[in-house]
């Protein structure tokens, strides 16, 4: 299975902080915060890797990943010439996944545990059928800040992007998995009203066609794109350490 880590967007919600360096350079614990979503995907088992950003920001991420060789990993990277939302980030990797699964990993996105289990558990699915997705779950306070499922006989039937009265009280997280059939639907997209081929309405192709499953998160996992959430992530994130990484690679 291969990896995509999205590092694109303005980053605005963290302005001034994002006024001069990408939002996912910004530290989250002890580390620059798109660490956290490459280790992630480095120990679920993926180590081939496309990385998407912004045209202003590709130099610093590549100053600081490299070819990924100091974390484990083999990195390709993609430009995003314009934020146009995480489906079109998404499209931007068909060439790298051609026919092989992938997760996609927000770079914002900060988890406490890993998801070796649903590697597992969509690799599983995919053995007995060409079109898959599937997504992970948490439990929030305030789903209205991001995609929330609405299911029915314990099946999401639908994700809503950012509602107003959230169907329930989970939020999909940004760790989602998908056969290469997701590149024709993210052609059959429209743009959002905020302008973006959004990652919801991509999910919910794949859950009216019947082909989506669900995991649980089982730890904290937080958001960082918000001041809040990026105040929040820090705070979860102070001990966290990847022993991986606690050598002398970055001196
Ligand atoms: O954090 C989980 C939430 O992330 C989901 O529940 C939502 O369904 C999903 O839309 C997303 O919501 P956000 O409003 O938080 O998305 P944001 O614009 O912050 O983008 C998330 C990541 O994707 C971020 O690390 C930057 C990257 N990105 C975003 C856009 C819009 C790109 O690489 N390119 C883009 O064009």
């Amino acid at each position: 299975m291969k990896g995509i880590i999205l590092a694109g967007g303005t980053g605005s919600r963290l302005y001034p902080l994002t006024r001069v360096t990408n939002k996912h350079l910004l530290p989250v614990g002890s580390y620059p915060m798109i660490f956290h979503p490459l280790m992630r995907l480095r120990r679920a088992g993926i180590t081939r890797i496309a990385v998407v950003t912004s045209p202003e920001h590709m130099g610093d991420v590549v100053n600081l990943l490299g070819s990924g060789r100091r974390m484990g990993v083999d990195l390709t990277y993609r430009v995003q010439d314009e934020p146009g939302g995480i489906g079109q980030a998404i499209g931007l990797c068909e060439n790298f996944t051609g026919t092989d699964p992938f997760c996609v990993a927000l770079g914002d996105n900060i988890l406490a545990v890993d998801f070796l289990k649903d590697v597992t558990a969509f690799s599983e699915i995919l053995s007995g059928t060409e079109r898959a997705a599937r997504v992970l779950l948490k439990e929030v306070p305030d789903p209205e800040r991001y995609g929330v499922p609405r299911f029915e006989n314990g099946r999401i039937v639908e994700v809503i992007e950012k509602p107003a009265s959230p169907p329930s009280a989970y939020s999909v997280i940004g760790v989602y998995f998908f056969d290469r059939g997701v590149y024709d639907i993210i052609r059959t997209l429209d743009p959002s009203e905020r302008g973006e081929l959004e990652i919801s309405d991509v999910i919910s192709v794949y859950a009216d066609r019947g082909c989506l499953s669900h995991g649980y998160l089982d730890g904290w996992w937080g958001d960082a794109g918000t001041l809040e959430g990026w105040h929040e992530a820090n705070e979860l994130a102070r001990d966290l350490v990847y022993e991986e990484l606690s050598d002398d690679k970055w001196t």
